[in-house]
């Protein structure tokens, strides 16, 4: 799950497939990164643990880390939030292989739409929410999906 920051989005993203996947029964490594270094270190913002909360997903204890090309190798899917995003990490892909691991995140409900994840760190609180429900609609497609390949 890759974002800018990785305390807002993405962080959010890696809290819901996480819940999802534990409630599904797979096994699998969910993890979230920012293509920027701005916030390294850094707990989610704010609004981001409140909304995660408030639907019973706790994030506190996430920290922020840029993404690296390691990630490329440690990881089957590299999903972004939008398509800065994803231009930034197809930077560091050095093979078709790695290059065919990068999505949008909204892909996995609306394929072929260029869906984005819009950035709430500047808006006011609304934005989370749409942000929560949009993530979680796509972590459930990616559940039933690995699922259905199982
Ligand atoms: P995120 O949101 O990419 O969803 O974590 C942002 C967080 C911080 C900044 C931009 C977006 N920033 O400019 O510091």
């Amino acid at each position: 799950m890759v974002c800018l920051g990785n305390i807002c989005r993405s962080p959010m993203a890696e809290g819901i497939l996480k819940k999802r996947i534990a409630a599904s029964g797979i096994q699998a490594l969910v993890d979230s990164a920012g293509t920027s270094a701005w916030h390294q270190g850094e707990a989610p913002d704010e609004r981001a643990i409140e909304i995660c909360l408030k639907y019973g997903t706790d994030i506190r204890k996430q920290r922020s880390r840029p993404f690296t090309r390691d990630d490329f190798s440690r990881f089957d899917m590299i999903l972004a939030m939008d398509r800065e995003n994803r231009r930034n990490v197809l930077a560091l892909a050095r093979t078709p292989e790695e290059r065919s691991k990068v999505s949008l995140i909204m892909e996995l409900v609306h394929p072929g739409r260029e869906v984005e994840v819009p950035d709430p760190w500047y808006g006011n609180g609304d934005g989370f929410e749409r942000v929560y429900r949009m993530l979680d609609e796509a972590a459930g497609c990616l559940v039933a999906e690995i699922g259905q390949q199982k």
